[in-house]
């Protein structure tokens, strides 16, 4: 008898990651399966199947997928979408002997500090850094690297707990503040969280990250996307572009495709984050073996008409993709931009009025009564607006953030004592 075989998506049910379904849907005929903590109380219907189980972790993962393997139902492979589940999938993976990366490439991914030994190494150009726990080695750090300098966690994500400090003492505090992003979200995201790493600080707002499709000792780029950024001493990511006016800029996607290779990731989309120099030198900020976060995707897709999600997927299957990687080409612009209210309570939330042609989604998320702060990390969101234009933009456009910046003066009325330590 055939057995009864299953892909399982880990993070896929998530906001964001829904196309992720549709992805596997076009790479495989098979039923594609999602892994929830509680997936009774927390079904979700497009799956074929729940297994519940924590996502994050294989153990749990593996009690669930062997108890339906004793019903007849096996995983063809286990694919991590997102950065919680780039170990859990891939331990699975090697456990029941489905492929997967192996143990090396995943620390290499998630230990920032593993990376960037492993990128400097094979040449790769990436920030000095120092990993320190105490106040005392990180003020060793501040010495050895030189001011600025960013303070960072060494496995987190989402921009929480990167500080930019100028002096000792904004790093004193910038060290205080990271530990503090740490102490919330260790247990909810099942991180170590226990060292930061004090870098070298690249000086320039211009930021750009890269899909890459990844195979044994190859990499292919398959899209370059534009990174607008908060207001320092942060860094939020406050809207992304696809096409960048840098696509097909052979110094970016040499870089991209090099980093994968020496971090050793040889399947699936991995994203890169570059950073150009004053004088356009491009920097490895860090390197991701899974596709893009905050809707990414989505605007890859609608700029290419092509699911990376099924690029990512076939990859774990074991499919050849990388030409079709190569063979992309963007017709048109894709944009998401992040919602964002001046500080203070927000006192109304005006919907409903006419939105601009470009606008493809709007989705605001705060309510009358929350408070807004200052853009610091993807929890000081208040929403996003989804942009498409016909046109391919020959250099940085400022429309994202501007559109975002209007719709969200017209939409949020803050008032009250400014909140912002
Ligand atoms: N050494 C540096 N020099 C200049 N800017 C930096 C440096 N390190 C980080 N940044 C800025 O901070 C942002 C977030 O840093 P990083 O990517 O390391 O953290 P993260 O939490 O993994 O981010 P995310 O998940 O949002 O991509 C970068 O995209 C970049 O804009
Ligand atoms: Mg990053």
């Amino acid at each position: 008898m055939q057995p009864n075989e299953y892909v399982l998506l880990l993070g896929a049910d998530q906001y964001l990651r829904e196309r992720a379904f549709s992805g596997a849907k076009q790479a495989v005929d098979l039923p594609v399966w999602a892994a929830a903590e509680d997936a009774v109380r927390r079904l979700n219907r497009t799956f074929d199947h729940m297994l519940s189980a924590d996502p994050k972790d294989s153990e749990s993962l593996l009690g669930a997928i062997r108890a339906h393997s004793a019903r007849g139902w096996h995983p063809r492979v286990v694919v991590p979408l997102n950065d919680w589940t780039v170990d859990s999938a891939n331990t699975v993976n090697r456990v029941l002997g489905l492929g997967g990366l192996d143990a090396t490439a995943v620390t290499n991914a998630r230990n920032k500090h593993v990376m960037k030994q492993a990128l400097l190494a094979a040449g790769v150009p990436t920030p000095l850094s120092r990993l320190v726990e105490s106040e005392q080695e990180l003020l060793d750090a501040v010495e050895a690297v030189g001011l600025p300098v960013v303070i960072k966690p060494y496995d987190f994500g989402g921009s929480g707990g990167v500080v930019l400090a100028t002096t000792r003492e904004e790093a004193v505090a910038g060290l205080a503040e990271s530990k503090g992003v740490i102490a919330q979200y260790r247990s909810s995201f099942n991180i170590v969280g226990d060292k930061y790493l004090v870098e070298q600080f690249i000086d320039s707002d211009d930021e750009a990250s890269v899909e890459v499709l990844c195979g044994a000792g190859r990499a292919q780029v398959l899209a370059v996307t534009e990174k607008y950024l908060s207001p320092r001493p942060w860094f939020a990511e406050v809207a992304h572009l696809v096409p960048s006016h840098r696509t097909g800029d052979p110094a970016v996607t040499g870089l991209a495709e090099r980093a994968c290779t020496a971090l050793g990731i040889d399947r699936g989309l991995a994203h890169v984050e570059i950073k150009f120099a004053a004088d356009g030198s491009p920097w490895v900020i860090e390197v991701a073996a899974r596709p893009g976060g905050d809707g990414i995707m989505d605007q890859v897709e609608r700029a290419y008409s092509l699911n990376p999600y099924r690029l990512h997927i076939g990859s774990y299957l074991g499919h050849g993709l990388l030409d079709v990687a190569a063979g992309a080409v963007p017709t048109r612009t894709s944009a998401i931009a992040f919602l964002k209210a001046s500080p203070g309570r927000i006192q109304d939330v005006l919907d409903g009025k006419p939105l601009p042609p470009e606008v493809r989604s709007i989705n605001i998320s705060a309510k009358r009564g929350d408070l807004s702060h200052a853009a610091k990390n993807w929890s000081t969101r208040e929403g996003l607006v989804e942009l498409e234009w016909d046109e391919l933009f020959g250099e940085k456009t400022q429309l994202p953030v501007i559109v975002a910046k209007e719709l969200s003066d017209q939409i949020f009325v803050t008032g009250g004592a400014a909140v912002d330590e």
